[in-house]
């Protein structure tokens, strides 16, 4: 979604924030722009790639010492040039924005009022406006910005340069993150770390509320009530590695490869502390005894992961656990339980719905949060009162892979964690349950060795228009994992069912041209599954079996199988996610679609 870089230096800023914002491209979006004050405000902006904006710059040759850039996703107003970001207002200051203002209609009508001309049909310019409009009156950018601010309801990010002000550049933060970085005699803005950690990797996050002033030598923080505020320097962790494609071909398939790497991270905390409260964070004690259930809010592939974690913890931790879709629990009437422990999971941080879901759960009473999450001071788990952060890092292609991997990882702890809480794990198991993580990293990296075989499949995938996905008990969502990555990506048509519900109605849909995938581990659903495999091949269905190393599953004619590792007991849904995470990416490969950014998504879902 929308991405926001700026820039104050004693050189041309200019390489910076095109960099910064090539680092962002990974969000989604469809245009782009960078203003910059050299003497005067000039802006270059283009819908389609940075690469067209860049060229145009350059064209042009902009090269200033104070700038701000911007990707912009299409929310008020179509895809065209005059509705990307920045906005200029009366030649006086340049804006960008990350967010959705709510009561543009009635500022718009004001600022007509007042004189203002309007070019585009965003929210933005409005906003461009009103600081103008306070700018004008108070004659400081700062000033101005706070007093705008108050009079807008919504969510933004903004940065903002102005004509009269080469020495510093004004931000502000509200529901979307923007943070900044300081370097020598120079600083940056972002809303994302990766656009700045080739500069620098001290880093400021800004708090709700907060507008401050970026100057060449430091950073002054106001909060919303207008007090000079500290807010900790940190030093991100991100590493630049993780952001570059190295000898892969696409991001999607150096994330898959990741996984061992991924997995061995997040586990390090875990088996650190122990199945203990204390992992997430210091009120875990507290605000995990005595639960009386598990409620989980997450859209899309996190939604799966809490599919599977439904089920480690019914039947490790015997509590009752719901999960939500995060974008439904928000707008339906609920009964809040304050024994409830509400657990979001988000790669990101920053889907709005799962930001919404929560914000809506502790309104309704909820007061046991917890985030499970790849992005630190996120939005999501900011607002929560326990969190455990998953060490994926950064994942850039739009098809979340280690991400998930990494959340199952967390979300097996957490059902181990309320286990032990509730006295109903046992020494022995535990011991047990701490050697099969041991061993998961080593088990993932077995599967990846499979792409050869898979990529193999991939090309009797890529002329089909359907595919079905089965799999049963822990395994159904990863059918429906399966299913998403390879609509995402390929865009071929792909449902998933629970088995055993194929007779209530899909395989009506079964004939010759409907490839169908099966998940088949070596667990005690096996001889279900392979009855439901039979009902497809009676029908003429070519199957496609993931079946581990260790079951008997023949291949017959029509049923082609790939055997995964030795079967990993519960964790085997985290085994079971590579094989078809590498058969998505590689029949969208074979159809030459645009893996890492599939037409129409965004990384991070930032509005409804
Ligand atoms: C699919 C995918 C999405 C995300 C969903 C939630 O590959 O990545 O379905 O899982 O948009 O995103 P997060 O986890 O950032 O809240």
């Amino acid at each position: 979604m929308c991405g926001i870089v700026g820039a104050i230096a004693g050189r041309d800023v200019v390489p910076v924030l095109i960099d910064g914002l090539k680092r962002l491209e990974y969000r989604g979006y469809d245009s782009a722009g960078v203003a910059v004050l050299d003497g005067e405000l000039k802006r270059v902006r283009r819908t389609g790639r940075v690469a067209e904006m860049e060229a145009a710059a350059s064209a042009e040759g902009l090269a200033a010492g104070l700038g701000i850039g911007h990707t912009r996703w299409a929310t008020h107003g179509g895809v065209t040039e005059a509705n990307a970001h920045p906005h200029i207002s009366e030649g006086e200051l340049a804006l960008v924005h990350n967010g959705i203002i709510e009561n543009h209609e009635e500022q718009r009508e004001r600022l007509k009022a007042l004189g203002y001309g309007f070019s585009s049909q965003t929210d933005t310019e409005v906003v461009a406006h009103l600081v103008c409009h306070h700018l004008r009156e108070t004659g400081d950018l700062l000033s101005a910005t706070q007093r705008a601010v108050r009079e807008l309801r919504g969510a933004y990010a903004l940065a903002i340069i102005a004509r009269s002000d080469p020495s510093r550049l004004v931000v502000a933060r509200m529901g979307c993150p923007l943070l900044v970085g300081l370097g020598e005699g120079e600083a940056f803005v972002a809303s994302d770390v990766s656009a700045v950690v080739a500069q620098t990797r001290r880093v400021v996050y800004l708090e709700e509320g907060d507008v401050a002033e970026v100057r060449r030598d430091g950073l002054a923080v106001f909060d919303a009530t207008g007090a000079a505020v500290q807010r900790a320097e940190q030093v991100s962790g991100v590493s630049l590695a993780s952001l570059e494609l190295g000898p892969y071909r696409h991001f999607m398939q150096k994330e898959i490869h990741e996984q061992p790497r991924a997995i061995a991270d997040t586990l390090e905390p875990i088996l650190e502390t122990g199945f203990s409260p204390a992992l997430f964070g210091p009120r875990g004690s507290e605000l995990l005894a005595g639960l009386t259930g598990v409620q989980i809010l997450a859209c899309g592939t996190s939604h799966y992961a809490g599919l599977v974690a439904r089920y480690w913890i019914e039947a490790l931790a015997g509590v009752p656990c719901a999960v939500d879709i995060a974008s439904e629990y928000r707008y339906r009437p609920i009964v809040a339980n304050p024994g409830t422990l509400v657990v979001t999971i988000s790669q990101s941080g920053e889907t709005l719905d799962t930001f919404e879901a929560l914000k809506y759960a502790i309104a309704e009473g909820h007061h046991r949060t917890l985030s499970i999450c790849n992005v630190a001071e996120s939005a999501i788990p900011r607002l929560s009162a326990m969190q455990f952060l998953t060490r994926a890092g950064a994942e850039i292609g739009v098809a979340s892979t280690k991400a998930f991997t990494t959340q199952l990882v967390a979300l097996f702890a957490l059902a181990l964690v309320i286990a032990k809480a509730r006295g109903r794990l046992t020494a022995e198991d535990e011991a047990l349950h701490v050697e099969a993580l041991r061993h998961l990293p080593g088990s993932v990296q077995h599967a990846l060795n499979l792409e050869p075989q898979i990529a193999a499949w991939a090309e009797r995938f890529a002329p089909k228009q359907h595919a079905l996905f089965l799999g049963r008990g822990l395994h159904f969502p990863i059918a429906l994992e399966g299913a998403l990555k390879l609509k995402e990506i390929s865009y071929i048509h792909a449902e998933a069912y629970a088995a055993g519900e194929l007779k209530h109605g899909p395989l009506a849909l079964v004939d010759r041209e409907m490839p169908v995938v099966v998940i088949a581990p070596n667990d005690a659903l096996l001889e279900k599954v392979k009855s439901n495999i039979h009902e497809v091949r009676a029908r003429g269905g070519e199957m496609f079996v993931f079946a581990d190393a260790d079951s008997q599953f023949g291949e017959e004619e029509g049923v082609h199988v790939i055997r995964t590792p030795r079967h990993v007991g519960l964790l085997s849904p985290v085994v079971h996610a590579v094989p078809v995470q590498m058969l998505a990416y590689h029949t969208a490969l074979a159809r030459g679609t645009d893996v890492d950014k599939p037409r129409n998504l965004a990384k991070s879902v930032t509005v409804e």
